[in-house]
């Protein structure tokens, strides 16, 4: 018999609004931009996915029922291209909607993201989960076996069995847009959290190591962000909550292999872009 995953679940936070892409994302979710000819939703479910996680939940808001239809059978279109040689640009969609199962709920009042992920907690229930940010587009490492970001964190889940962020170390200029964490490094690249701040200015900062769009969170998150008071820009943040977490019971922090890209952004967006046109679109 199949062993069965450790970790089944994983919720895409994906109500915000993407204003630095406007006017695109006026009627269209931020998560169905593409790079190349991939939404990044999609890219981000391929590597739950790959980690063995079958059930995704999104967590969404108005305007973006265009994700749910992504992951639907599109009829009309199936017909169309059936037997065609565009049949192959389906593959990967076909891929994961015969291998997951998508669940939606509504995030009412954009709180911030700890609210967002409080807001899964009825689909989730008492196990462990993942959480992708798909706006932090994580490529696999080009070298070596290792797999995407999210496989990576699991791996280390099933041997240290705590809640699991990944980071990666950012210009220190840069630190007032990440959560930001401080720790003893107990294994090569894996750090034992003691502190994490959410959106330092530089002279504030601890370190220049920032939390990256992928975490692995044991279920008593859930008590913990009940509890956080907002914080940064007046939100509920998730690093708040892990924080207090790492404080009672063990975070880990770990710097992953490959590359990622900030597609929140416009410049990284369009490196994203060029990047998988060039190593990943089978032209
Ligand atoms: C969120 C988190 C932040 C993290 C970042 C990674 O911020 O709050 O801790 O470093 O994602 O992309 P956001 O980019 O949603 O403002």
């Amino acid at each position: 018999m199949a062993k069965s995953p450790l970790i089944r679940k994983c919720l895409f936070p994906a109500a915000g609004y993407g204003t630095r892409f406007l006017p695109a994302t006026k009627a269209m979710p931020k998560e169905m931009l593409p790079i190349v000819n991939k939404p990044l939703i999609q890219y981000g479910v391929e590597e739950a996915l790959e980690a063995g996680m079958t059930q995704i939940g999104f967590i969404t808001g108005r305007g973006k029922r265009a994700i749910g239809d992504h992951f639907d059978t599109s009829y009309e279109l199936e017909h169309q291209i059936q037997g065609t040689s565009k049949e192959r640009y389906l593959d990967d969609i076909r891929n994961v909607m015969d291998n997951c199962d998508f669940v939606f709920m509504r995030q009412r009042e954009m709180l911030g993201l700890g609210h967002a992920i409080l807001t899964g907690e009825p689909m989730i229930g008492p196990e462990p989960f993942a959480v992708i940010l798909a706006d932090d587009l994580c490529a696999a490492p080009t070298e070596g076996d290792d797999k995407k970001a999210l496989s990576q964190l699991t791996a280390l889940y099933e041997r240290y069995q705590c809640s699991i962020i990944a980071i990666e170390e950012v210009p220190n200029e840069d630190t007032g847009s990440y959560g930001i964490i401080s720790g003893d490094e107990i294994a090569d690249g894996i750090y034992q959290v003691k502190d994490m701040v959410e959106k330092p200015n530089p002279e504030d900062a601890p370190t220049n190591m920032a939390i990256i769009g992928r975490y692995i969170l044991t279920p008593e998150i859930f008590g913990y962000l009940r509890n956080t008071k907002p914080g940064a820009n007046g939100e509920i943040q998730i690093t708040d909550a892990l924080r207090q977490l790492a404080q009672e019971r063990q975070v880990l922090a770990v710097k992953f292999k490959g590359r990622r890209f900030d597609c929140g952004s416009v410049e990284g967006f369009i490196e994203a872009t060029n990047y998988y046109y060039e190593n990943d679109y089978i032209k």
